[in-house]
Parts: structure tokens; C-alpha cells; sequence
């Protein structure tokens, strides 16, 4: 199993792995295959059918994490800290502290920049290994106007770099660059010692993260640019069920070998 150590070493090796999950079922199966499960509040749009992450709460995130490390015992797992739970230091060293009292969660996620690096520091400087995420920050949907992909001027590059350098001195052990140009996240990678795993960042960061329901082709309400589908999850669910509706419907199942 990967630790903070061996993440922060693989930099500039072979690109790191990682996976989101929220449940114990699809993480069993994810277990010791990517270095990194996250437990990302996108399930508050995926698994709860909400328009944006802000929702999820605290408890929702802590249930998931507990059911995503009982499936996946073996990975190194991050939970993420969702909307509202780390607007200061007090509140996010109380709040990142539940979640490492009550789940097995090897880190934090935190979005936010410079803006939020002293949030970061105070976790760190308490024990609790923090993940950070700059870039397109889900989080900030609302008061940003919309999903926004950065990292398009040098003026925006220069902030994301600045971002970059401030989650990394706070203490972090890696983050997340998420819609960001490829050559933007080029440049923030190169300019940091602590490994980049990108989602929508282009080929050039020192990991990769897609969201399992997208890449499984389970969510179907919209598929990003940067999703690749490796699996029509969702017309091989609906085709079985669709199989097992008829076989009921026409007393083909239950068969002898189905019956007592
Ligand atoms: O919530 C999430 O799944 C995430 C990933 C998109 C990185 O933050």
C-alpha cells in the first residue's frame, strides 16, 4: 500500500493512479488496483442526483469513507472535506479530526489556493495529511458563476502557480489540478516538488483521478471532455435487468438449479 512517503517519491516516476469510490461493493474491486481511492463529494451528484457537491455533508462524507476503507482496506484512501466544514482553522482541525477519529481515512482533500493555504497548515502542523486541489474547484460552482477551466492567459497560469506554491509549502503531500490547459498544468507540475494528479489537466501532471461512476460509464446525465468511458456501465446494467424482467415474466427464472 502506497503511504506519504512513497506518493510524494513517485513524482517525476510512474504516473500515479487514482480512482474515486463511495461504496464498499465497487471499492473491493478497486482495492490494490490504483494507488489512491478518493472519496470525492461529487458522489453528493453521482450516487445523490444533486445538481453541485455543496450539499454533501460532513456525516455523509464520513458514512462513505467508512463504507469505501471496509471495501478497500488495502489503498491508500482520501476522504473529501466537503462545502462549509473548513472555512477557518478551528472548524477544519475539528472537522478533519472526525474524519481521522472516525474512519480509517489515510488523508483530507481541501480546495483552495493561496486563500486557503493557512487552512492547510493547520492541519498539517496537527497530523492530518492533506491532499489539496487547485484549479476548477467544484466547490466554488456558485460563487465562481459556473465550472470554468483555467490556466488560459499567463496572468491566470501565474495565479495557478502561485496556488500551487502555497498548498505545497502549507504542508501538503500532493493535490489535485483539475480543468486546467495541459499547458498550464505542465508548468504548475514542474514547479512543485509534491506530486500533481490531474483531472481535465492534460497528459503532463505526475498522476491521473477520473470519477469511477464517469469512467464506468454508470453516470449519464453528462459526460466531460476529459472522461474517458472504459466500460458502458449503464447499458450493460439496463440490458441484465431487462433480461431478468422477461425471464420472470415468461417463468424462465427461477430454473431448477435456482430452486430449493
Ligand atoms: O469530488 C471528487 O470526485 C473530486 C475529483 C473530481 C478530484 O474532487
Amino acid at each position: 500500500m502506497q503511504n506519504i512517503g512513497t506518493i510524494k517519491k513517485a513524482k517525476g516516476k510512474t504516473p500515479l493512479t487514482v480512482i474515486t469510490a463511495y461504496d464498499s461493493l465497487f471499492a473491493s474491486m478497486f482495492n490494490k488496483k490504483t494507488d489512491m481511492i478518493l472519496v470525492g463529494d461529487s458522489l453528493n451528484m453521482s450516487f445523490n442526483n444533486k445538481p453541485d457537491t455543496l450539499s454533501a455533508s460532513l456525516e455523509i462524507m464520513i458514512y462513505h469513507t467508512n463504507a469505501v476503507c471496509k471495501g478497500a482496506p488495502d489503498t491508500f484512501t482520501i476522504c473529501d472535506m466537503p462545502f462549509g466544514t473548513y472555512t477557518d482553522e478551528k472548524m477544519a482541525l475539528k472537522n478533519a479530526s472526525r474524519v481521522y477519529q472516525e474512519t480509517p481515512a489515510h488523508a483530507v482533500k481541501i480546495e483552495g489556493g493561496i486563500e486557503r493555504a493557512h487552512i492547510i497548515k493547520a492541519l498539517t502542523n496537527n497530523s492530518i495529511a492533506v491532499m489539496g486541489h487547485i484549479g476548477l474547484m467544484p466547490q466554488y460552482v456558485r460563487s465562481e458563476g459556473g465550472y470554468k477551466v483555467r490556466g488560459k492567459n499567463e496572468e491566470d497560469t501565474l495565479q495557478l502557480i502561485a496556488d500551487a506554491k502555497a498548498v505545497e509549502k502549507a504542508g501538503a503531500f500532493a493535490m489535485v489540478i483539475e480543468g486546467v490547459k495541459t499547458d498550464a498544468a505542465k508548468r504548475i507540475s514542474e514547479a512543485i516538488s509534491i506530486p500533481t494528479i490531474g483531472i481535465g489537466a492534460g497528459k503532463d501532471t505526475d498522476g491521473q483521478v477520473l470519477v469511477w461512476s464517469d469512467m464506468l460509464g454508470f453516470f449519464q446525465e453528462f459526460q466531460p471532455k476529459f472522461v474517458k468511458k472504459y466500460l458502458n456501465g449503464s447499458e450493460i446494467v439496463k440490458n441484465a435487468v431487462d433480461e431478468y424482467v422477461k425471464d420472470v415474466q415468461t417463468r424462465k427464472f427461477p430454473a431448477e438449479k435456482h430452486t430449493y
